[in-house]
């Protein structure tokens, strides 16, 4: 075989990707199920490179060259494992099996552990960016054996997005830590959209704003701290007018969130290993909420408000104290998540360098944003650092809009603006900064009515009252 790498399964994120290493000068060696995806490939696109198409798979793995690299770009579960089926047979000691759809990791670990039994190397692959980055680069989050990366890093690397000429693609770690990554990736995604959503909502109800004028916020935003493609794509959506009703689009579009699960995995996830992720369990929520169609048609004008009339006296100041919120909001969402990474690093041995994923983060993907090169700077500094709202430069840029975070939420609470994501990350930033919680409580509580025992601040070991005796404490 000639072709360098190969693409199978070509719907639009496949296709893209195959046409990428094609206009990279890589040979492409290209396959689908149904034959008609992989000839309008060719016919469409041929002419931006070198491709191979074969009908079968087993012409399509002999067209490759060896070690054979094969990219697999089918739905998540199933179908991927069915693919996965089908290429065991055909290949050979040393060859890679990439799969770059958006896969539970638990599955990534999974099928690393079977084809590592064929002497095959399984590399799942984080891919973001959606059509367009797969197109024009992507960030790639690539897992598995280091072994498999010398062959393979050089050419991900190559189509990968370039941020000051550094490619949004590294070496994640062993199995499923590619994977698990863009999972979070995800996760953080869910929690940016809800806050930027809750900053609209907060605009609209504050000020009595209308979508464009808040589109202009937005895009008065993205020449700061808050640049990203996220905050870019929402001042474009919020200026679009409906064709057909000549409205403002967003207040024609239906307001209940739908989901393909990467956020609840991340959320499960979280949940698993302890790790408080308020901002990203929101967002997942709040995204249910909206979906609650039985429970929202109950309550609307049913439930009592009970809210103040909103009086912005200074419009000019609102808005900056929204920045300010939800500036603050999504450092305490991004920290979450890499916490969440850490405690996913240690569990499963992957040794993930947290300054590295925000480094591979700041191009191609959907959450990039000029602050990534902070989060980077911060792991730079520490690698080691144990929250990321602790780095010198978050404390100081979060803790400058403390203050106005505050107002926010107190006067969203009072004006009756649902605010679970900027609330919630207020909610944790005061709880971490808390010298003492109210744990203690629900220790007591605990040894109580179970016996579970508590720990004491002024002497070593657990302790035990006999609550429902004499309440002499016992050492256990
Ligand atoms: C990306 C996106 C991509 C996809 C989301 C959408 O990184 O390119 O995250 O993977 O668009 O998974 O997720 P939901 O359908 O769950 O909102």
């Amino acid at each position: 075989g000639t072709a360098q790498i190969g693409v199978t399964g070509l719907a639009v994120m496949g296709r893209n990707l195959a046409r990428n290493f094609a206009r990279h000068g890589y040979t492409v060696a290209v396959h689908n199920r149904s034959n008609s995806k992989t000839q309008s490939l060719v016919a469409d696109h041929g002419h931006e490179g070198t491709f191979v198409a074969s009908e079968s798979m087993a012409d399509f793995v002999a067209s490759l060259e060896r070690p054979r690299k094969v990219v697999i770009m089918v739905k998540a579960g199933g179908p991927t494992d069915a693919v996965i089926q089908e290429l065991i047979p055909l290949l050979e000691q040393g060859d890679i099996v990439i799969d770059a759809g958006n896969a539970h990791f638990p599955d990534t670990i999974r099928r690393e552990n079977e084809l590592k039994a064929h002497g095959l190397h399984f590399v799942g692959s984080g891919v973001s960016g959606g059509e367009e980055g797969a197109l024009n680069g992507p960030s790639i989050m690539p897992g598995g054996s280091r072994e498999s990366y010398t062959t393979l890093g050089p050419i991900l690397e190559d189509i990968s997005a370039k941020v000051d000429g550094v490619p949004c693609c590294t070496y994640i770690g062993p199995d499923g830590a590619g994977h698990f990554v863009k999972m979070v990736h995800n996760g953080i995604e869910y929690a940016d959209m809800q806050l930027i959503a809750e900053a609209y909502d907060l605009l609209k109800q504050g000020l009595g704003a209308s979508a464009a004028e808040i589109g202009q916020i937005f895009a008065d935003w993205n020449t700061g701290d808050l640049e990203s493609f996220l905050i870019e794509i929402t001042a474009d959506v919020l200026a679009h007018v409906d064709a057909a009703t000549g409205q403002a689009f967003v207040d024609v579009i239906e307001d209940r969130a739908e989901q393909k699960g990467t956020g609840r995995w991340t959320v499960q996830n979280a949940l698993d290993l302890g790790v408080p992720i308020t901002g990203i369990a929101e967002a997942t929520f709040a995204r249910a909420l909206s979906g609650s169609v039985p429970q929202r048609t109950a309550a609307v004008g049913v439930l009592p408000a009970h809210t103040a009339d909103w009086d912005v006296k200074d419009r000019d100041a609102f808005i900056e104290d929204v920045r300010l919120a939800l500036y603050a909001s999504k450092v305490v969402a991004y920290s979450q998540g890499f916490d969440q990474i850490a405690a996913a690093s240690a569990e499963f041995g992957w040794d993930i360098d947290r300054g590295a994923m925000a480094r591979i983060w700041r191009g191609g993907c959907i959450i990039r944003a000029r602050f990534l090169n902070r989060i980077t700077e911060a792991y730079e500094r520490n690698p080691q650092l144990p929250l990321l709202l602790a780095d010198e430069y978050f404390t100081g840029a979060v803790g400058n809009g403390v203050a106005a975070w505050r107002r926010i939420v107190a006067g969203a609470a009072q004006n009756g603006v649902p605010v679970p994501a900027f609330s919630s990350s207020l909610a944790y930033y005061d709880g971490v900064r808390a010298e003492r919680l109210p744990a203690n409580l629900i220790q007591a509580q605990r040894d109580f009515f179970g016996a579970h025992t508590y720990r004491r601040v002024d002497r070593a070991g657990t302790f035990h009252t006999e609550w429902t005796g004499d309440r002499t404490e016992t050492a256990q």
